[in-house]
C-alpha cells in the first residue's frame, strides 16, 4: 500500500484516484473547486462515466479514498502526487494552457520537506517535464530529493474504470540524468496491473510525453483518414462500412477508429491536435505535422456535409423545418459535450431557422447549459413526433435499437441521416424511411 495523492479531479484525476484506491492505495484526491471537492467526498460523481460511482462510494465509505481542497494535506499525508489537472486549449489560440499544471507546482512544491515522487498524467507540451522537475526541485525544501516523472493517461471516456484498471500499456518517463526511485515506486504503484502482464514503456521525460499526444494524433489521423474514404465513397455509391471491413482485416492497418461518420470531438483529440501542431511550430518542426491541418479540415468537413444533406432533404430551405436531432454527446456513453460533433450540428441547423427538437440519454443538461435556446425532448419519440427529417448524431445503443416502424409512424415524412453509420440500412428502409448515411447508402 502507498500513500498517493491525485491533484485534479476531472474525468481524469477522479477516475485515476478512485482506481489507485481501488489498487489498495491510500489515497487523497485535491481540488481547487470546494463544491466538486465536497460532492465527491459525499460519494457523488459530477459526470457520467459508467461503473465509476460504485468504485467512487465504495472507496470514499471505506476511508481509502478522500477529497480535500488543502494541498498541505496531500504533502503531509502522501509521498507519491500525481498531476492530473486539465490542459485546455488557449483562449484564441491553438497552444495548450498551462495553468493549472502550473498552479499544482506552485501549490505543492512549497510544501515537499522530505523526499518525493511526482508523476504527472495531463497531456501537456512536449518538453514540459522537464521544466516542471526544475521548477519542483527549486521551490520545495527537500530540493533534489523531490522527483519527477510522467506517466501519460490513455484512457478513453466511457471506458475509463476498465482502462485505468487494465491498460493497454504503461508509459513512464524518467529523467536519466538524475537516476532515482521514480521507476521503482511507479511500479509498486501498479504492481496489480503488472503483475498481469502489461506491457511497460521506460523511457525518457520526451518521449512519454511525445507519445500522448502521438498516440491521439494518429487515432484522429485514422478517423479523418475514412472520412475521406467516405467522401470518395459518396462519388461513386460505395459503402464506406464495407470499405473499412476490408481494409481493416488487415492485422497492419486494424478495424479500430475506422467507423466513418460525423468525425471526432470530445475534449481531448481536437485540442490535442492543435496543441501538438503549435508545438511542432515553436520546435521548428511545424512542417512535420502539417497534415493534421488536413485531418483537422476533413474532420470539420463532416460537419457542414451533414448540415448539407438536412437541407437538402428538407427541399433546400431549413427555417421553420422541424428536424429531430438524436444525440448530441460527443459519443456513446458519456455527458460530455465538449467539441461534440452532434451538437454542433444541432446548433448550426437551429441558427439556420430549422425547429430542432434535440433528445440524448444523458448530455441534455450540459448541452442545454450551452445551447441555452435549443429545444430539447423527453425521449426518442418526443423528438421524432411531426419532424420531416430525423438525424441520428451520436450512436446510443438506443438509437441503434430503435424501432423504425413505430418512429415511422410518428413523423411527418420518413427522412433519416445516419450520421454515424450505426442504423440497420434493411431494417429502416423496411420501413419505409429514406435512409442517408455518410458514405454508405441504401441499396
Ligand atoms: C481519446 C483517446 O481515445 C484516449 O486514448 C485518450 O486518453 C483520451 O482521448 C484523452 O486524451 O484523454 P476520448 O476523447 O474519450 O479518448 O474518445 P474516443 O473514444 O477516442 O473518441 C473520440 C472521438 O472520435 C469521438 O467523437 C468519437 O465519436 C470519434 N470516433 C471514434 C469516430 O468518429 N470514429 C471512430 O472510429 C472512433
Amino acid at each position: 500500500m502507498e500513500r498517493v495523492s491525485v491533484f485534479g479531479t476531472g474525468y481524469l484525476g477522479a477516475t485515476h484516484a478512485a482506481g489507485m484506491a481501488e489498487l489498495g492505495h491510500e489515497v487523497i484526491g485535491v481540488d481547487t473547486d470546494e463544491a466538486k471537492v465536497a460532492r465527491l467526498q459525499a460519494g457523488d460523481l459530477p459526470f457520467f462515466e459508467p461503473g465509476l460511482p460504485e468504485l467512487l462510494a465504495r472507496h470514499v465509505e471505506s476511508g481509502r479514498l478522500r477529497f480535500t481542497t488543502d494541498p498541505a494535506e496531500a504533502a503531509s499525508e502522501a509521498d507519491v502526487h500525481f498531476i492530473g489537472v486539465g490542459t485546455p486549449q488557449k483562449h484564441g489560440k491553438h497552444a495548450a494552457d498551462l495553468t493549472q499544471v502550473h498552479a499544482v507546482v506552485d501549490a505543492l512544491a512549497p510544501l515537499l520537506d522530505r523526499p518525493a515522487v511526482i508523476l504527472g498524467k495531463s497531456t501537456v507540451p512536449v518538453g514540459t517535464a522537464a521544466q516542471l522537475t526544475m521548477r519542483f526541485q527549486e521551490l520545495a525544501p527537500a530540493g533534489a530529493a523531490v522527483e519527477l516523472g510522467w506517466n501519460p493517461e490513455f484512457l478513453r471516456e466511457g471506458l475509463a474504470v476498465q482502462d485505468t484498471l487494465r491498460p493497454d500499456r504503461i508509459v513512464l518517463g524518467v529523467d536519466p540524468g538524475r537516476p532515482g526511485s521514480v521507476e521503482e515506486v511507479t511500479r509498486r504503484i501498479y504492481a496489480p496491473i503488472l503483475d498481469a502482464g502489461t506491457p511497460v514503456i521506460v523511457t525518457d521525460l520526451a518521449t512519454a510525453e511525445l507519445a500522448k499526444v502521438a498516440a491521439n494524433a494518429f487515432l484522429a489521423t485514422k478517423i479523418s483518414f475514412i472520412n475521406a474514404m467516405a467522401e470518395v465513397c459518396d462519388a461513386v455509391g460505395a459503402d464506406v462500412r464495407d470499405l473499412a471491413d476490408a481494409i481493416g482485416h488487415d492485422a497492419r492497418i486494424g478495424r479500430a477508429f475506422l467507423n466513418a461518420g460525423l468525425g471526432f470531438g470530445g475534449g481531448c483529440l481536437p485540442k490535442d491536435l492543435r496543441a501538438f501542431r503549435a508545438r511542432a511550430s515553436e520546435l521548428g518542426v511545424g512542417e512535420s505535422l502539417a497534415f493534421l491541418r488536413e485531418v483537422e479540415s476533413i474532420n470539420t468537413r463532416r460537419r457542414g456535409r451533414v448540415v448539407d444533406l438536412a437541407r437538402q432533404a428538407v427541399g433546400g430551405r431549413l427555417e421553420g423545418a422541424r428536424i429531430a436531432v438524436l444525440g448530441v454527446a460527443f459519443k456513446p456513453d458519456s455527458d460530455d459535450i465538449r467539441d461534440s460533433p452532434a451538437l454542433d450540428v444541432a446548433g448550426r441547423l437551429h441558427l439556420e431557422g430549422a425547429d430542432v427538437l434535440v433528445y440524448d440519454p444523458r448530455a441534455m443538461a450540459n448541452a442545454a447549459r450551452s445551447w441555452p435556446t435549443l429545444a430539447f425532448a423527453d425521449s426518442v419519440e418526443d423528438a421524432v413526433a411531426g419532424a420531416r427529417l430525423v438525424i441520428v448524431a451520436t450512436e446510443w445503443q438506443e438509437f441503434r435499437e430503435a424501432d423504425p416502424g413505430a418512429l415511422a409512424k410518428l413523423v411527418v415524412e420518413r427522412q433519416v441521416i445516419d450520421a454515424r453509420n450505426c442504423l440497420d440500412v434493411d431494417a429502416w428502409c423496411a420501413a419505409g424511411w429514406r435512409y442517408q448515411g455518410l458514405g454508405r447508402h441504401a441499396s
